[in-house]
């Protein structure tokens, strides 16, 4: 006869999982996963630029559910599609964002919205929904547009002189150029000035969160190894980049005063906000809000439009018909110019789509219970964290046939998948109340992106595709992009 359930249990947060999954356990302890060395626990396999691809075989291994330890603390990863979608949900009353994430952002001076909580989490996402919505990215069109036509130019002379280009780098800079000018309302203009060290610091940053991550011990706080002191190096010229940032905003303020009753962009907004009688908003918060967008917006969309061109340079089929749908939309042009023909951009919508299921810039999303519960059967207590591996549901054969097949067609038609459907399968801009509030945004980077670059260039890979691999730190993205672009020849 089961025992009864105490009153403790009855309290318990319960969460479901797709029908049928069932914790292999009742406690965390209890759970598969692979064995732990003393003091290091599993923590030591984790190699930097890889941990998702351990974490996901170790589902492989263990199944959707299993435990490992960093250290001494175990780790729960879930790989369920469903268990996941309800842990998103629950943000930010049940769960937090992983807590080793958060500290290492807030160790390296970027605490804003992502890394926020509770009341501070909702105060600063009000702010931040406000300068991203629809209606703000279409005012901001053009820079956007012309950004990419500082890209354009560059591929195009790349291409008139035969150079190999670095595209993810080219990448990266193209979309820190937007999110500056769009967040703070300055044009860093890192595409044409090479010596520029913003993106390269942003860069390192990254790397240095993603080294940091899994590191049982938090050794840099004491001791500092070369890279730490480089770390230590970057973050105050950062620190000193955004406040310059801030002076400059600061002082255009000034001379136009009508900003405070109209901000142009987020900056704007955060200090319309910090100057408030009895603000709660602090200096910190703008500089970390600030530095937060350079960093939410650069190597997500950065990422997810390398990952797009490296399918599509691999995919004949499917870059004829995302070129035909650019060729219909731009004519002659070189790029877009009417905002509301990136709507009828459907073919390369699915395939921005298709590609970040299989190559989702976030393969893992990190939480931390503030509650007890109980996640389908398996009981977890206050402070457990949890790692999300969202990729894996998105290559599940029982709900996408060929999952590992490049088909932008699943995502049209009447029956298509929704991205936005709840009982979706693949989390590319995360879920719940949390999710990435730039997501309109970076579709419009997206598709000015891909469609003038099939438009207007084939591109190959300069590199086997075999030696092309994902490499992660705070986001999934190819390690290198070396490309070779030839003019079209349609026009
Ligand atoms: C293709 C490009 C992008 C992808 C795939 C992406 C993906 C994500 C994901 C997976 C999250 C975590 C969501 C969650 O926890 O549920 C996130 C959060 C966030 N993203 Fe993006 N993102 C992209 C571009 C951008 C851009 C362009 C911006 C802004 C300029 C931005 C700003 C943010 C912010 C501020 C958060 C934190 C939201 C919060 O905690 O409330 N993202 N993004």
């Amino acid at each position: 006869m089961p025992a009864p359930s105490s009153n403790a249990d009855s309290a318990l947060l319960r969460l479901k999982a797709s029908d049928g999954f069932v914790a292999p356990a009742a406690s965390v302890d209890a759970l598969p996963g692979p064995r732990p060395l003393p003091v290091l626990g599993s923590a030591h396999r984790l190699k930097p630029g890889s941990t998702h691809a351990t974490l996901e075989n170790w589902i492989r291994e263990y199944g959707p559910m299993y435990r490992f330890y960093a250290g001494s603390r175990p780790l729960v990863v879930i790989s369920d599609p469903v268990l996941t979608g309800e842990i998103l949900r629950h943000r930010p009353g049940q769960f937090a964002r992983g807590a080793r994430l958060t500290q290492a952002i807030d160790e390296i001076g970027l605490g804003g919205v992502f890394s926020a909580e509770g009341e501070r989490w909702r105060r600063q996402r009000r702010l931040v929904m406000r300068a991203l919505t629809p209606e703000a990215v279409r005012n901001f069109f053009p820079i956007i547009r012309s950004v990419t036509e500082r890209l354009q130019a560059r591929w195009h002379e790349a291409a008139r002189s035969g150079q190999v280009i670095d595209m993810l780098r080219d990448l990266k800079r193209y979309s820190i150029d937007v999110t500056t000018w769009l967040s703070m309302g300055v044009d860093v203009d890192t595409l044409t000035n090479d010596d520029n060290p913003l993106q390269e610091d942003v860069e390192f940053m990254f790397e240095t969160l993603g080294r940091r991550l899994f590191k049982p011990v938090r050794y840099w706080r004491w001791v500092k190894l070369p890279a730490d002191r480089r770390a230590d190096m970057v973050g105050k010229r950062l620190a000193k980049t955004v406040d310059d940032l801030i002076g400059k905003a600061r002082e255009r303020m000034q001379a136009d005063p009508t900003l405070r009753d109209k901000p142009t962009n987020i900056l704007e907004a955060l200090l319309v906000a910090r100057d408030e009688p009895g603000s709660e908003f602090t200096d910190d918060d703008v500089r970390g809000n600030v530095a937060t967008m350079l960093f939410a917006g650069e190597d997500t969309a950065a990422n997810a439009m390398a990952w797009l061109l490296l399918i599509l340079s691999l995919a004949p089929n499917e870059a004829a018909q995302v070129t035909a749908e650019a060729d219909r939309a731009l004519g002659d042009e070189a790029v877009l110019s009417d905002f509301s023909a990136l709507d009828g951009l459907h073919y390369l919508e699915a395939a921005a789509f298709e590609s970040m299921r299989l190559k989702p810039i976030a393969p893992q999303l990190g939480a931390t219970a503030l509650v007890d519960c109980d996640l389908a059967g398996l009981r977890v207590n206050k402070g457990q964290v949890i790692l999300m591996m969202s990729r894996l549901g998105g290559l599940d054969e029982h709900t996408f046939a060929d999952a590992e097949e490049f088909r932008p067609e699943r995502w049209l038609g009447e029956h298509a998948e929704s991205a936005d459907d709840t009982k979706r399968r693949i989390f590319p801009f995360g879920g719940g109340p949390r999710y990435c509030p730039g997501r309109y945004l970076a579709m419009v980077e997206i598709k000015m992106v891909a469609a003038m670059a099939m438009h207007g260039f084939e591109i190959t890979p300069d590199a086997s595709p075999d030696t092309i691999g994902e490499h992660f730190t705070f986001t999934m993205g190819p390690s290198k992009l070396p490309m070779r672009l030839r003019e079209r020849s349609k026009r």
